[in-house]
This record gives structure tokens, C-alpha cells and sequence, in this order.
């Protein structure tokens, strides 16, 4: 986390206290560096150079608008997966021609959007898929730009709710029947076949089993080209892997080794759609100790964050470092579970880490949070979506305010029949 260092006792992002930003800003908050995100994108951008390749950033990992903004303006497209990732991704200014639609449940309405704002490529990933774009593009009189995402039945070395490419998962078509379909859509009046797609998991820390993929991707082109299938397009998917504790993840330059020795990048675009690699670094989740706990097994530190704002640790098992933002050398470190205030046992945010003397009111950072934190945050139990905030060296910016109660509760509404 090059951006997060301690600078006299105190840790900052950027050039910014987060000591001074909590005095400002109530905990719990997810405060991100955006030159740590520059740093991220314009690494992996230089060592594409020459590999005919573009960047679509795969916005699930955080859709804030100011984050996608920030990708737009140093050139990223964007990876999106619902009809309000595209909403998103177009008010941002990211050019239609810039936008890949992906995901497995694409509805009628999200596809007539999606070929209403003309983007560059829908990725299909079931026939029962390829019906309904064709259907839906022949109602609108248009012709729908496809890829296919095929499934390479790859076993990658991650957790199993963030593999995508084996075939008992439900993404993409397997190889030998993807043919078939690619065959069918080619011969179909409003689809336009230019594109194959593949996207294998998240967090890949391992480059084995992408570098299996993109050969098996390389190979299913060759035979769809010999077939006459104009295969413009190579999407490579995401997956690149980040260090949370103490993993060592894959270089960019190794990435793009494998992509140049394995794809024809002189006759195919390629493109690819990073999430976690470019934002998860570049954030944290702010959080306050409300108290200290000691129930005879376990020592507890209650904090003011839970698992509604970071939900990776009950979902995952995910392991996020966590340190205190006064810097401490501990002498007499005791395990704890730091825990939200959720009314569930799996409302744990770290399980036994070694800490030393925390008490009530100090404020703690959990680290590389920038990827799918804030995004899959939720108002369980009844508690407000907390904000982000955006630094750039000593200034900062508040990306997406707190509501209010009154906010919260305006969509709702007591049933024509009750009454107060
Ligand atoms: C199709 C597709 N592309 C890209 C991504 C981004 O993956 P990552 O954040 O691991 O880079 C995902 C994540 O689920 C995805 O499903």
C-alpha cells in the first residue's frame, strides 16, 4: 500500500492524516488514494504498450462515480454488468464504444438498453442468452455486437466463490459447445459475431492456470477463424490477484509476457478487465473501537464498522490487515476478533490478530479495502451506507456522502391499508 505510510506517529494517506480526516469526517468511512489508482493503472497501461491492447475497468469492484471518472480520464473503458453499471459508466462521460457488457443474466430490458446506447460488445454466455439479444435486437431493428464468453474448465487456486472458470460454475459456454453457438449466431440477421471472451476468477495470485486460459481462448479463435467467424476481439477478463497480508502476486510485466506469448496480438484487439488489481490497494475502511470485550474465550474489540460496510471477511473468509492509525510498537500482544455491531456471530471483521493495548475510541485502518468493500455494502440492520472519500495529496473529497434516516427510509412506504 505504497500510499498509506506513517508519518510522525500518524498514518496518512497521501499527504493527508487520516487522524485529521476522522476529526472531519464521522467512522466509519472508506478513504482511497487516487494517485495509489493513477499508479495501479499507468503500470499496468505501460506494460501493455504494444500489445494492441485496451483497459476496461471491471466497475463492480467499486462503482463510485468519481472512481470510474478517474479511470475514464487516464483511458480505461469500462467492464460493466447490469444496466446501472452502465448508467453509470456513460455518466461519467466513458464512451459508448468503450462499454463491454458482461455477466450471466442479462434481462430483456438491460439488453434493449445496452443496444439502445449502441456499446462496443455484449459478452453472451448461454444460448438461451444468444435468443434473446438476437429477438430483442430484431424488435429495435438493430444488430447487436456479440462475444462469447467460454467456460475453459480451469481449476485456479482461489477461494471457491470467486472461481468462475470450471464447469460447475455457472459462467460461460464450454469450449465444444460454444462452437456450435458461434456457428448459429454467425448465421443469425441481427447479430454481429466479433469477439470470444473469457474471465476464469478473482484473485488469482497463480498465472498457470490464466496462461491455460488465454491458449485455450487463442485456440477456440484459430478453429472460429478457419470457420470464417470474424473474431476481432480477445477479452481476456480480470483476476489479477493483490497482496491483503502476505501474498505475493503476480507482476504486470509477467501478465503481459504471457498475454504476448499466447495471444496473436498483431491481428486480434485485445482487451482486458482488471477490477480488484487497480483499487484494492488504493483503500481502507476508517473504523472506531467502541469497546473492549472479554467473554472468558475470546478478547473482542467492538468496532463502529461491520460487515454490512465490509462484508469480504463473512463472505470469504477474506483476511484484511488491520492497524491502528496512531503507530504502536506493541509489547504485550493478546489475540483478538475485531467485530462489528451486527447481530450475527459472522459480523467478524478480523479473526485473532495480535494487538497490543487498543482501547475505546482509537481509531483503527483495515486495509486494502479499495475492491469490492464499498460496493457491496447494504443497510442491514437498519445502518447507514457510510461514506467515500477520495484524497489527492493533502486534499480530499467526499465521493459519496452519508444519508440521513429520513434518506434511507424514503423509498418505503406503510401499505395503502395501514394507517399510523
Ligand atoms: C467478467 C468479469 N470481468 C472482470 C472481472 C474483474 O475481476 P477482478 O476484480 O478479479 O479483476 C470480473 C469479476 O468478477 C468478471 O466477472
Amino acid at each position: 500500500m505504497d500510499y498509506f505510510n506513517y508519518k510522525k506517529g500518524i498514518l496518512h494517506v497521501e499527504n493527508l492524516s487520516i487522524e485529521s480526516l476522522a476529526s472531519s469526517i464521522e467512522t466509519p468511512f472508506y478513504c482511497y488514494s487516487s494517485s495509489s489508482m493513477q499508479k495501479n493503472y499507468n503500470e499496468l497501461s505501460s506494460t501493455l504498450h504494444g500489445l494492441n491492447a485496451s483497459i476496461f475497468f471491471a466497475i463492480k469492484a467499486n462503482s463510485n462515480l468519481a472512481i470510474i471518472k478517474l479511470f475514464s480520464d487516464l483511458g480505461a473503458g469500462a467492464d460493466v454488468v447490469s444496466e446501472g453499471e452502465i448508467i453509470r459508466a456513460l455518466k461519467v462521460g466513458i464512451p459508448n464504444k468503450k462499454i463491454i457488457f458482461s455477466g450471466v443474466g442479462k434481462t430483456k430490458r438491460e439488453i434493449a438498453f445496452a443496444l439502445d446506447k449502441d456499446i462496443l460488445q455484449i459478452n453472451i454466455e448461454s444460448e438461451s442468452e444468444l435468443e434473446l439479444i438476437n429477438q430483442t435486437a430484431s424488435e429495435l431493428y438493430k444488430k447487436a455486437n456479440v462475444a462469447f464468453r467460454v467456460n475453459p474448465d480451469i481449476e485456479v487456486n482461489t477461494h471457491e466463490k470467486i472461481t468462475t472458470g470450471k464447469k460447475e460454475n455457472k459462467f460461460g459456454i464450454p469450449w465444444p459447445d460454444a462452437r456450435e453457438i458461434f456457428i448459429k449466431a454467425s448465421k443469425m440477421n441481427n447479430i454481429n459475431v466479433i469477439g470470444l471472451a473469457i474471465h476464469i476468477g478473482s484473485q488469482l495470485l497463480d498465472l498457470d492456470p490464466l496462461e491455460k486460459a488465454f491458449k485455450i481462448a487463442m485456440q477456440a479463435t484459430n478453429e472460429l477463424l478457419d470457420l470464417g467467424i470474424n473474431i476481432k476481439n480477445i477479452d481476456l477478463g480480470g483476476g489479477l490477484g493483490v497482496n491483503y497480508v502476505n501474498e505475493t502476486p503476480p507482476k504486470f510485466t509477467e501478465y503481459a509476457e504471457i498475454i504476448k506469448k499466447n495471444i496473436d496480438y498483431k491481428n486480434i484487439n485485445i482487451f482486458i478487465e482488471p477490477g480488484r488489481r487497480l483499487v484494492a490497494d488504493a483503500g481502507i475502511l476508517v473504523t472506531k473501537v467502541i469497546h473492549r470485550k472479554n467473554n472468558g474465550a475470546k478478547n473482542f474489540l467492538i468496532v463502529d464498522a461491520a460487515m454490512n460496510d465490509l462484508l469480504r471477511p463473512t463472505l470469504y473468509d477474506a483476511i484484511h490487515k488491520i492497524q491502528p492509525i496512531q503507530e504502536k510498537k506493541f509489547i504485550n500482544k493478546k489475540l483478538f476478533d475485531i467485530v462489528g455491531p451486527i447481530c450475527e456471530s459472522g459480523d467478524i471483521l478480523a479473526k485473532d490478530i495480535a494487538l497490543g493495548e487498543i482501547l475505546p475510541d482509537e481509531i483503527l485502518s483495515i486495509n486494502t479495502a479499495g475492491a469490492y468493500g464499498a460496493v457491496m455494502s447494504s443497510n442491514y440492520n437498519s445502518r447507514l451506507l457510510i461514506p467515500e472519500v477520495l484524497v489527492h495529496d493533502e486534499d480530499f473529497s467526499i465521493i459519496r456522502k452519508r444519508p440521513t434516516y429520513d434518506e434511507m427510509l424514503k423509498s418505503e412506504n406503510l401499505a395503502k391499508w395501514q394507517s399510523l
